[in-house]
């Protein structure tokens, strides 16, 4: 099983980045624990961060013939309909994560373009997401297709 977990803009300042907000975990800090539960599931991970819109399109197009996408596309989420539309169209099975909760800030972070085309999202939970988001979907698509 084979699954690309993207990152978007400003994600690569974890640790830094208000972390009163996203935590004291650096991305690579992330990463490092997702590829340890990834070993231990039997998956294939490969790990990507751009602040750039059209690199994140790519990537999911890239890899339109894997098993399954876990995305945190940071402030593209409120604002992409190229990124939804890349979900939407390459049909890869996807969980959309967020480090904090989306719906307790702002207003404009409330709504998600990549919502309607995901399975469904991990909100909240600092890193914690990302580990959870590899557990769900491996359990789903192992479910899919055992
Ligand atoms: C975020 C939430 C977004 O609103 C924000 O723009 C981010 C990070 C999160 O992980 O909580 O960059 O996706």
């Amino acid at each position: 099983m084979r699954i690309l977990v993207l990152n978007g803009p400003n994600l690569n300042l974890l640790g830094h980045r208000q972390p009163e907000i996203y935590g004291l975990e650096s991305l690579d800090d992330i990463e490092v624990l997702v590829r340890n539960e990834a070993d231990r599931l039997g998956v294939t991970v490969e790990w990507l961060q751009s602040n750039a819109e059209d690199a994140l399109v790519d990537a999911i197009q890239s890899h339109r013939d894997w098993d399954g996408l876990i995305i945190n596309a940071g402030a593209y989420t409120h604002t992409s309909i190229a990124i939804a539309d890349a979900i939407a169209a390459v049909g890869v099975p996807a969980i959309e994560v967020h480090l904090s909760n989306v719906h307790a800030r702002e207003e404009f972070r409330h709504h998600s373009y990549l919502s309607p085309v995901v399975w469904g999202q991990v909100v909240g939970f600092g890193y914690r997401g990302y580990v959870a988001a590899l557990r769900l979907l491996h359990d789903r698509l192992r479910e899919a297709a055992p």
